[in-house]
């Protein structure tokens, strides 16, 4: 039997039939623009909380059934995202948030870390992945180098980095993406130097993730974060440790758990129905990759054809925004319009908006039915380093995608009304 055409590009209708939000009627009528700030839960998720909230809200592990379902649902969503990312089932590990789990890096990194030694950070960064380091390297007394953005462009010349990096560099840190100017830096490329010196490598990916469940393994990376809560599942942080770092750093956790990878730099211990619930979103990524028909041999394989799906979708909806910001008189707009070299240019939009308040322009576009906000998004380096008042901050506008055609066009007019270009 012939199969019909293949669903390309993405889906997005049925993309957003496997968000429960999507079809309630609270939300008619307003469109999501605030994914940077957190996405919607897709059914899966919702699901998979809901049921173990039900029927395994036990403590797990013990030989009843209730409590073996719930240890099985948590080793599960850990093997799960192991698969997804192309890593190792025990490098995955789960904590309350990424900044949570940047704070207790950076107490262990504090340990191996001393006078004479070199940490090397950016002003790119969201303050959850520099603030901890920056003062963990004051407190051991190690030498603080700051990668610095371009006061115009936002972004990281990675030729500058060579001038920072030395045989005394121990660790650096850098976005996988800014949440301003949301721009992809080659991970690959800049862990690569690092490794070159000796040095590790921490990866802030949570600006990142929700536009591609990256390939972790292909990176090089030694410690990548991201928050689950921002890619369509539940509210933790999940931590890839890699290259022997959690062997290396000492134990943050009971010391009788000390034998065990994923328990040494988690010490606030596991949200039990969170991490059952955590690979649930997994099955919606095949779910999309079997109505796309670009099912993989490997869950890696599925996840990264589905994310070049998503991809492609943020791509196209992007231009047209980029496009009335551009035109817009007196607006500054933050960050490239696309990147080169197959870089991710995320659906992630901050602008100045010339001399009106940046929260006048949300609070209109708020009233629009738009749902985004004005502020610094806790990356005040960042704006600072463009020149921005953290405090009044930037209007920022961000959808990943599930956000529709539909929804884009809408905010394409609404952008030009408030902005002054129509009527
Ligand atoms: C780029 C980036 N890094 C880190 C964080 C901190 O994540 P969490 O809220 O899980 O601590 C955020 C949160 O918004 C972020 O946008």
């Amino acid at each position: 039997m012939e199969l019909p055409p293949k669903p390309e590009p993405l889906d997005v209708n049925f993309v957003r039939q496997n968000f429960p939000a999507f079809s309630s009627a609270e939300l008619s009528g307003s469109l999501f623009f605030e994914n940077a700030g957190g996405s919607y839960a897709c059914a899966d998720t919702v699901n998979a909380l809901h049921d173990y909230y039900k029927l395994n809200k036990v403590q797990p592990y013990a030989a009843y059934n209730a409590s073996k379902h719930a240890g099985e649902a948590m080793d599960q969503s850990r093997r799960r995202w192991a698969e997804a990312l192309g890593v190792e089932t025990d490098e995955v590990n789960f904590g309350p948030s990424t900044s949570m789990n940047t704070y207790v890096l950076a107490n262990a990194f504090g340990a191996v870390i001393g006078p004479g030694d070199e940490v090397i950070v950016t002003n790119q960064d969201h303050e959850a992945n520099t603030g901890a380091v920056r003062r963990m390297a004051e407190r051991v007394g190690a030498t603080l180098l700051e990668w610095r953005i371009d006061p115009e462009s936002g972004l990281l010349d990675i030729a500058e980095l060579d001038s920072l990096l030395t045989d005394k560099t121990k660790l650096m840190t850098f976005p996988h993406c800014s949440n301003i100017i949301g721009a992809e830096n080659d991970v690959a490329a800049i862990s690569a130097k690092a490794h070159q010196v000796g040095a590790r490598v921490i990866v802030d990916g949570v600006s990142f993730a929700p536009h591609t469940f990256p390939d972790v393994a292909a990176m090089g990376a030694d410690v990548y974060l991201f928050s689950m809560y921002k890619t369509y599942s539940v509210h933790q942080g999940l931590m890839v440790l890699r290259n022997g770092v959690a062997g290396y750093l000492p134990n943050q956790g009971h010391y009788f758990n000390r034998q065990i990878p994923t328990k040494r730099l988690t010490p606030a211990g596991p949200d039990h129905a969170q991490e059952a619930a955590a690979g649930a979103v997994l099955d919606y990524v095949e779910t999309l990759g079997a109505h796309h028909r670009v099912m993989g041999g490997t869950l890696r394989e599925t996840v990264a054809s589905v994310s070049s799906l998503w991809r492609a979708h943020e791509a196209k909806t992007l231009a047209p925004v980029i496009e009335v910001l551009s035109a817009a008189p007196g607006v500054r707009l933050l960050g490239p319009a696309q990147l080169e070299n197959g870089l991710h240019r995320c659906p992630t939009v901050a602008f100045v908006p010339g001399s009106r308040e940046p929260s006048d322009v949300a609070g209109a576009l708020v009233d629009a039915g738009i749902m985004c906000s004005s502020g610094g998004y806790y990356a005040n380096r960042v704006l600072e380093g463009l020149g921005v008042d953290p405090d009044t901050g930037v209007v920022r506008l961000s959808w990943v995608h599930y956000t529709s055609d539909q929804d884009i066009s809408t905010l394409v007019k609404t952008l030009e009304r408030v902005l002054g270009l129509s009527a």
